[in-house]
Parts: C-alpha cells; structure tokens; sequence
C-alpha cells in the first residue's frame, strides 16, 4: 500500500513543473504527509473534476502540482504555517474560491499549490438572525437555499455557482445594491488567517485597517474561511426577462429609458436593479431587459417604460431569490472555454450618449464577426451600479449615496485560445472608443470594478493613490513578510 502510494507521488513528483527536484520532499509532499486526506495529486481522480469545475478555459488550463482541500479553518493555518516560510516554485500556490475568475492565474496556479476553499461552506444564522456566517468556499445558489425557508437574503451573487470567498472580497453587484451598496459593504466580521498562520476575526472595531482593506483586497491579505454578513428580510421579488427585436427604433427607446431611469431625484427607487443586455450570438444581436425588484410588488411601476417598448412578452414573476437566481443563472452557460472581459463606469449621460455607445458596439461587433471566430457570444451588459449608503467607509473612490453612476461590461466567450489575441484586440478598440467617447463628453469615470475587470485594467490604480496606500499599509502592517505578495503570485496585486 505505502510502497503504490510513495511511486504514485514520485512519478507526480517527476512529471510536474515547479515541484523540488534537488532533493527533499515537494511542498505538496509535506503537506500531504500531515494531511493525508486533504490533498489531491494529479494522479487522483479528484485533480480533474476540481480542475474542471472552473468558469473559464484560461483557470482550467493551469496545472497545479497538488490541490489542497481543507475542511477546517485550523487546517487553512496549519497549511500557512508550513508553505509560508518555504522556498521555490513548489511554495507558491493560488487561493480558490468558485472558481468563476475569468482571466488566468486569479484562482489557479502553474506547478504549486491551489488552495481550494469549496469544502469550508455553509450558512449559520446568529441567534437573532440577523448575521448569517457564510463559509468563504460556498456558493450562493447553496446559502440563498438555506436561506429561503426563512424569508431572509444576503447580499450575493445572482447566478447560483458564484463563489462566497471571490465575490465578497471584490465588492459584489446584487439585486439589493441600489439600496445598501456593494455586498462587501453588508459585511460585517470576516475570520482570516494571516501570513503568519494566526486566525483573527476582523470587524470595524476590532482592525479597522484590515476591515477595510478586506472589501476589495481580494487574497492580498491572508484567507478568509468566514464571512459575517447582514441578512435582510425577503418573501419574493420581482424578476422579468424581457427580449426584444433588434432594430434602430428599439434601441433609441432603451436608450432614451436607461438616461432617464438613472437620472438622479425622485424617480429613483432603491429597490429596482436592471441590466440592459445587448448582446451577440450565432452571428445575431439580442435585446434584452433583467427587470429586478425586492420590494415585492408585481409588475413594480418603475419598469413600466421598459416594458411598453414593443417586445416578446412579459414572464415576470415574484419569487423567492433563490429561484431568481436559479432561473437567471439557467440563461447564463455554466462554463466557457475562452472568455475575455473588460468594465468601465460612467456618469449618467444623455440619450444620445447611450446611443453612441450602442452603435459602437455594433459597428465594432460586426468588424470582428468578419474574422470568422469559432463559437463567437459577446455579451454587453449597461446596468447601474451599486449606491454605497452615504457615510460607508468604502476604498473604491466613488461618492456615497449618489445614484448616477453607470457600469458597462463587454464579455467576449469563445472556442479556442487561437483566437486569443484578434478577440482581445477586437473588445478592446469597442471599448477603447466607447471609453474615448465618454471621457470627451466628461462622463468617464477612474472606477474599475474588480469582479468584472480583466487584470490588464489596473483595478487598484483606478481606486486613486489615498485607497492604494491604504491597502498598501494593511498588507504591510498585517503580513510584513510579503507572503500574499510574493507566494500568491495570482490575482490582483496592491504592490502592482
Ligand atoms: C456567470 C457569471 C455571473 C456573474 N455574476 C455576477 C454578479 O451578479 N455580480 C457581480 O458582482 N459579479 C458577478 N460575476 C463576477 C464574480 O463575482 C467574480 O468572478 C467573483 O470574483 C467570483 O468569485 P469566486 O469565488 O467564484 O472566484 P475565484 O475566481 O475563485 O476568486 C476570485 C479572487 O478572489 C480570491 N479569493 C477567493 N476566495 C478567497 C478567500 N477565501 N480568501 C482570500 N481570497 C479569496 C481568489 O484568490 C481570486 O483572486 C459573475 C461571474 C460569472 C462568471
Ligand atoms: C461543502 O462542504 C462539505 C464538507 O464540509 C462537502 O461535503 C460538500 O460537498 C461541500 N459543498 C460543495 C458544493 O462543495
Ligand atoms: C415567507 O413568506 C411567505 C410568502 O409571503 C409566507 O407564506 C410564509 O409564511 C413566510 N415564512 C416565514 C417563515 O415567515
Ligand atoms: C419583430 O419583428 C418582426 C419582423 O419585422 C415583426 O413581425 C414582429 O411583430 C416584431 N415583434 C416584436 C415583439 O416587436
């Protein structure tokens, strides 16, 4: 048995990138010998289903030498402790949450470790329910679920397979963010394990410092297992899936719409979250509305402008979240396998701004659907952003309680990484002169948001120079080694 279990691991051993050769046990290989359960080779089974269950071709592509799958959030420190203060490739490793980063390297790792949170899961409710602590490695299809017998909601994701570590630590754009901001802003404690291998429960008043560092600092600080997040009461909200034609006619309408929907003062309604979708598939454009609403009303008034634009017809319905999410994320591919994607956000201009954008989105489409590119679908998504509630301690740059803002996205998915490079050039003069376009008119604004960034954005930079240093001064207050810098060579870096 032992004898079969040591040549599995030297032939691993032998074929991997990144794993010690000069003598001496591989960083997996010690690991594993205090942990035997909680690592997988690329010998087991296992090693190819969590290497598929990644969003984008890009993050399946890398090779771990081993994953390392704790249960425990003692067993996350005991891993720190051990790869902290190694040496070489074989050290170094990525932190994983659901996996649903597009760009290569977020979550994943060439040679090395891939730290994979999924097993650290589950929703706990506080006594009076009103914190549910969420494991970092959940998904939110799981914690809306067990939320919903209760009628309450947290602040996440709004397709199922979302994962709770990624999301929150990037900020987090949900149905009930014109109300209460992004979903970092809704939490409230989170249990890390720093560099040194110490596991602390961060709130405001215990390290205000990491407290906010950690609502967008992704894994440049340590691992979070635990979330402490605010749970909200919901029995049902609205969702309609509304399509229309494509034509010239419909898009001045949603473009006269969307300016006045964001258009700041008494229209506004905190509970009406949308998403404009104007998307390209099978060498054809699609039209589309997500009209979303917590305030539990049927057919809410708001969205009646939306709807009186000639279309398909109306599926609206009110349902628990955790079937929103189901429905909606049913409309989404589970996976793809090359995915590229950029975001920018704006002011809120005139109509005539917003088709502006629209055409040059479809001029730039059509320029790039000449390359023939195999398995082609470029989603374009207008939706408002989130309203951070005025006075909430936020490093992302942006004015509280203002309304206005609007975000785009641009995510191209296609066959093969062939076409790595005329996709990517191809989004990015679309964007290029969209963002051209807006910062002419004085609408532009810095504001990159991670969840949607590519990393080439320079999300941080974006964020301004006083929010830099004070993610700067967190991640060498709270791991003066540079652990999270130099082992986690993955992700979006404070010391870019
Ligand atoms: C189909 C789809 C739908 C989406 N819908 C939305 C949406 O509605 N709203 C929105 O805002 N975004 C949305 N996104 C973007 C999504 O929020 C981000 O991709 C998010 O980062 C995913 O989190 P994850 O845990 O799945 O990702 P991962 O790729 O696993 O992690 C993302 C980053 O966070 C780090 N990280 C993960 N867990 C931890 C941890 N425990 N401790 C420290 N660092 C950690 C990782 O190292 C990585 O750098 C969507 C993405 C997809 C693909
Ligand atoms: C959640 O964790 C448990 C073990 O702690 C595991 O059995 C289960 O499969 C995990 N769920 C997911 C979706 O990974
Ligand atoms: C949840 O809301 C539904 C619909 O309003 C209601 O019928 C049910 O009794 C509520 N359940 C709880 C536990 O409050
Ligand atoms: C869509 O366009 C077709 C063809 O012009 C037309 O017959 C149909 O009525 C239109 N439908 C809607 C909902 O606009």
């Amino acid at each position: 048995m032992s004898q079969l279990f040591w040549n599995v691991l030297l032939v691993a051993a032998a074929t991997l990138p990144g794993v010690a050769t000069a003598g001496g046990p591989s960083t997996c290989q010690v690991i594993a010998a205090q942990m035997p359960d909680r690592v997988i080779f690329p010998s087991d089974s296992a090693y190819n289903v969590a290497q598929s269950s990644y969003y984008a071709g890009q993050a399946r592509d890398m090779q771990p030498g081993c994953i390392f799958m704790p249960r425990t959030t003692d067993e996350v420190s005991r891993f720190i402790k051990t790869a902290g203060p190694r040496n070489g490739p074989d050290a170094k490793f990525a932190v994983r949450g659901g996996g649903h980063t597009l760009w290569k390297g977020a979550a994943n790792i060439d040679g090395g470790i891939t730290v994979d949170m999924r097993l650290i899961n589950g929703t706990v409710l506080n006594a009076d329910r009103s914190i549910a602590s969420l494991g970092a490695g959940g998904r939110f299809g799981d914690v809306y679920h067990s939320l919903k017998p209760l009628n309450l909601t947290v602040l996440g994701g709004r397709v199922p397979s979302i994962g709770v570590g990624g999301f929150l630590t990037s900020g987090g754009m949900t149905f009930l963010s014109r109300r209460y901001g992004f979903a970092c802003d809704s939490v409230k404690g989170y249990e890390v394990v720093l560099a040194s291998g110490k596991v602390i429960t961060v709130t405001q008043a215990s390290y205000p410092d990491l407290w906010l560092a950690l609502k967008g600092g992704t894994n440049n600080f340590g691992i979070v297992t635990r979330f402490d997040v605010k749970t909200y009461a919901s029995d049902g909200m609205w969702y309609d899936l509304v399509q229309y034609n494509y034509t010239e006619s419909v898009l001045q309408a949603q473009a006269t719409e969307l300016s006045r929907f964001m258009k700041p003062g008494a229209g506004f309604d905190p509970d009406a979250m949308m998403g404009f979708f104007f998307d390209y598939a099978g060498g054809q454009f699609f039209l589309r509305n997500a009209l979303w609403h917590t305030g539990g009303v049927r057919n809410p008034p708001v969205y009646k402008p939306f709807t009186e634009i000639p279309n398909f017809g109306s599926s609206g319905q009110l349902l628990p979240v955790a079937d929103v999410v189901d429905t909606f994320g049913a409309n989404i591919p589970p996976s793809t396998p090359r995915a590229y994607q950029l975001d920018w956000s704006f002011i809120n201009p005139p109509a005539k701004v917003y088709m502006d954008l629209f055409k040059i989105h479809q001029d730039g489409i059509k320029a790039l659907a000449a390359k023939n590119i195999d398995g082609i679908f470029v989603e374009f998504l207008t939706q408002p952003q989130a309203v951070i509630p005025r006075g909430t301690p936020s490093l992302f740059g942006l004015q509280t309680g203002r309304t206005d803002y609007v975000m785009m996205l641009m995510t191209a998915a296609y066959a093969n990484a062939a076409d790595d490079a005329v996709v990517i050039e191809g989004i990015n003069a679309i964007v290029q002169a969209q963002k051209k376009l807006l910062r002419n008119k004085g609408y532009l604004i810095d504001f990159v948001y991670a969840n949607y960034a590519d990393k080439s954005q320079g999300v941080y930079q974006s964020w301004g120079f006083e929010n830099v240093a004070k993610l700067r001064a967190a991640s060498r207050k709270y791991d003066p080694l540079g652990v999270f810098q130099k082992k986690v060579t993955g992700g979006l870096k404070v010391f870019f």
